[in-house]
């Protein structure tokens, strides 16, 4: 227990059940992307520390993995109580560290008291097998094979900015229900909305050592913790180029990665145009374009084009924009760099022959909705992931080329289809090299329940609750023969 807040604005790491101040001395400033101002610090830890909250983990696991399902339950469903009681702290905090609206702020908090609760359900649900020898070919109907989850042991979950409770409670709490314990680096920008979350946590009673909270910036101590020998499975969200160097990294670990996505919205030329507008604006807009998911590219039936093209522009028009905290849809990226990449892909395009139908408008960080029309392949941003508020329209003469240019993507995340005849929907998203197809709806994750994967440069593995819980345990056979 005991507090984790030096002063008013500087968090303590959460090691062995101890909130804790680094012997490095040193401390990182979390800038507001739109108050553009410090809201607090968190500690630049060092490899020794990083060494001690591994050791605590296998320590603690070891008693963990003795616990039963409901022992482990009673420990998480206190969390996401604990969690919804605190929603709208975490949620401000969560608003004024990522620039997410308070309204999207706190439904990522319920969304997250509603995985965990979910989680509990499913590996209380979750059963092994048995199998019979004699099903073989001469094998003996007295061997019987037992085959059940064990836990691989300390899981390292390392969460983008975006998602920073909801993205890192995702890969906590089926760690915990199936037997490990982790150790959990949050994103720099979300890694103090990320110490509020384990604040719950630690009001919970958890075994101390279970759950260690590891700050610094991955930067600098990420390829330690990615190599580390005590780390026995590596849960990965955030960038591509992140992920591929991680996944180098890490040597013979398992791993799930869920990284990057170029997901398009394919309008075929039968589409319902305004619902296919909607869905492809929500989309593409929501929390200014800063989600894995959102659809970053259209690739419109020429013949529907100019009549789908006035559409979105109609939606976007609709869109608000400016802070946070007036619970705008289009608020300050979360940095200027970030802003300065939209900046760079926009004048790309315009340079080669790309029309602006609305938008390119910058204030600081605010960079205005966007739609780009008349793309083509020889423009970046066909092809690169903005996480930001443009929208390339590429305009194509069928479905097939649809298909050929959306597979052409080093990406493989989501896909959207937009058409009214069903038969031909499945058609092509059975084409679709993607890890989820959407047909006639905007591109998410959710429900949580659903599997969610990346293929290509968009990840490895699958996460969704009942995949994420298989993912962080593997099978123990055990094989009963009997006498006869
Ligand atoms: P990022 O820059 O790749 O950072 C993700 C996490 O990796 C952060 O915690 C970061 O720490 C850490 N990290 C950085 N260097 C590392 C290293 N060498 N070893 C280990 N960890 C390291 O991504 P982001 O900017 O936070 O998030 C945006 C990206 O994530 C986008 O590309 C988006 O598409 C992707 N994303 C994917 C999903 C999905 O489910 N597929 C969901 C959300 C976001 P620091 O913050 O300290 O650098
Ligand atoms: O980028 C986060 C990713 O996991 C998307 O989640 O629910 O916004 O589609 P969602």
């Amino acid at each position: 227990m005991g507090t984790n807040v030096l002063n008013l604005s500087s968090y303590k790491f959460y090691s062995n059940g101890e909130w804790k101040e680094s012997l490095s001395g040193e401390t990182i400033n979390i800038m507001s992307p739109y108050l553009s101002e410090v809201i607090g610090k968190v500690q630049a830890i060092t490899k020794e520390e990083v060494d001690e909250a591994i050791y605590s983990a296998h320590e603690a696991q070891k008693l963990w993995a003795e616990f039963s399902l409901q022992q482990r339950a009673s420990y998480l469903y206190k969390w996401a109580d604990e969690l919804v009681s605190r929603q709208e702290e975490i949620a401000e905090m969560i608003m004024k560290e990522v620039g997410k609206s308070f309204k999207d702020a706190k439904s990522e908090v319920t969304r997250t008291a509603d995985f965990i609760r979910y989680t509990i359900e499913e590996a209380l649900h979750m059963h092994g097998e048995s199998m019979r020898g004699e099903s073989f070919p001469g094998g003996s109907k007295n061997k019987i094979a037992i085959v059940d989850r064990v836990p691989l042991g300390v899981v390292l979950a390392i969460s983008p900015f975006n998602y920073p409770v909801n993205l890192a409670a995702a890969k906590i709490a089926p760690a915990l229900m199936a037997g490990n314990a982790v150790i959990f680096k949050p994103a720099t920008q979300g890694a103090i909305s990320g110490t509020k979350m384990i604040e719950a946590l630690d009001e919970t009673g958890l075994p101390n050592g279970l759950v260690n909270l590891v700050t610094g910036k991955g930067s600098v101590i990420g390829d330690y913790l990615v190599e580390h020998k005590g780390i026995n499975m590596i849960s990965f969200t955030g960038g591509t180029q992140t992920g591929v160097r991680l996944a180098k990294k890490s040597a013979m670990v398992p791993l799930v990665l869920e990284l990057g996505g170029k997901d398009p919205g394919i309008v075929c030329e039968d589409a319902d145009l305004k619902e296919a507008a909607k869905q492809i604006i929500s989309g593409a807009f929501s929390y200014s374009g800063q989600r894995c998911t959102a659809i970053k590219r259209v690739l419109v039936n020429e013949n529907v084009a100019d009549e789908l093209v006035g559409l979105l522009k109609e939606e976007v028009e609709r869109l608000t924009v400016g802070s946070p905290e007036d619970g705008c849809t289009i608020v300050p990226l979360i940095d200027k760099k970030s802003a300065d990449f939209i900046q760079i892909l926009i004048a790309d395009a315009l340079g080669h022959g790309a029309e602006v139908v609305i938008g390119n408008k910058r204030e600081r960080n605010l960079i205005h909705p966007t739609l780009l029309d008349y793309v083509t392949g020889e423009m970046r941003v066909a092809w690169e992931e903005p996480f930001g508020p443009v929208l390339p329209i590429i305009r194509v003469s069928s479905d097939e080329e649809a298909i050929k240019l959306a597979n052409e993507s080093e990406y493989g995340l989501q896909a959207s289809i937009f058409t009214k005849d069903v038969n031909k929907a499945f058609a092509i998203a059975n084409k679709m090299e993607a890890g989820s197809v959407q047909i006639n709806g905007r591109t998410e994750r959710g429900p949580d329940h659903f599997p969610f994967i990346g293929i290509k440069g968009s990840g490895i593995g699958v996460q969704g609750i009942r995949k994420s819980i298989e993912s962080m345990t593997r099978e123990k056979v055990t094989v009963l023969n009997l006498t006869e």
